[in-house]
């Protein structure tokens, strides 16, 4: 069903979040060929149902791996949260067992303990994100001592999505919500951002956070964690090609994402418009 021979690595987000996480790994590992694919004429995710947003994934997945794809990183905590392990237990066996998807929120928490001083963690992601638990379940899987919270914070995405990220609007939203979470568990001093979205807001996020509060991004970790997971699975590595190359594909204007990825880049990059 899908070509057999060795191929890209695909990134999946519902739009340009995944850019966060995608710069990262570029500059990590420059040697691999990369297809990101966002789509961006259905985000945000953040507020779909399990069935939509695993749905979407599926198509997005299916889509990589038809490109060449034999590896699929789901760059977008919401869709690692609602459609990961659903296309990881259902979908990958038949389609073809020696594909890999793998996701995001995982390697975000692994080294969270060793940050943690209070062991009082805050979450803050999509609404999809904080109301599946995952960050919550796979923490108190690896780590039951720490206390987590979480935070949904439904506006920072479309603040991202619509370029509003440096606005007054924004200065609103990010406070209220890092008010709200520290009201709840005011001995957290460790905040992860949960949403790929999220670094796009740094500085706002960083002027509201009180001093002595670490802020955790993943980028770096998920990055890492993939170069560990080739490290350890060179019947992986074997078939992903190496050309240095990176391909764009978004469901809305490809001119818009251009724009976009091309200051993650710091190079104009090539981006072809594609229905799912
Ligand atoms: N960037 C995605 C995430 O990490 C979701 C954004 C959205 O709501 O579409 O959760």
């Amino acid at each position: 069903m899908f070509p057999q021979t060795p191929g890209p690595i695909g990134l999946f987000d519902s739009g340009y979040g995944g850019l966060t996480i995608f710069d990262k790994i570029h500059q990590l590992m420059p040697g691999y060929d990369y297809v990101y694919l966002g789509d961006n004429a259905r985000s945000p995710y953040g507020t779909r149902s399990f069935e939509v947003v695993y749905q979407f994934t599926r198509q997005a997945v299916s889509r990589l791996f038809e490109s060449g794809c034999q590896l699929v990183i789901l760059a977008c905590n919401t869709a690692s949260a609602k459609a990961l392990r659903t296309i990881q237990q259902k979908d990958l066996p038949t389609w073809d067992p020696n594909r890999r998807v793998l996701g995001v929120i995982r390697p975000t928490v692994e080294l969270v303990d060793t940050i943690s001083r209070t062991k009082h963690i805050g979450i803050v992601g999509t609404s999809g994100t904080i109301t599946s638990n995952s960050y919550t379940i796979e923490i108190g899987r690896m780590y039951p001592h720490i206390q987590v919270t979480g935070e949904a914070c439904p506006m920072w995405v479309p603040l991202v999505e619509n370029n509003e990220f440096n606005s007054p609007g924004a200065d609103y939203f990010v406070k209220k919500h890092i008010d709200h979470l520290l009201s709840v568990d005011p001995q957290i001093d460790t905040l992860i951002l949960g949403c790929t979205h999220y670094p796009l807001l740094m500085d706002k996020i960083r002027a509201f956070l009180p001093s002595g509060i670490t802020l955790f991004s993943q980028g770096e970790h998920v990055a890492e964690s993939l170069r560990d997971y080739l490290g350890r699975h060179p019947e992986m590595d074997r078939k992903l090609t190496k050309g240095g190359s990176c391909r764009f594909l978004t469901t809305e204007s490809a001119e818009k994402f251009s724009e976009a990825a091309s200051i993650f880049m710091n190079t104009p990059v090539s981006v072809s418009q594609i229905e799912l």
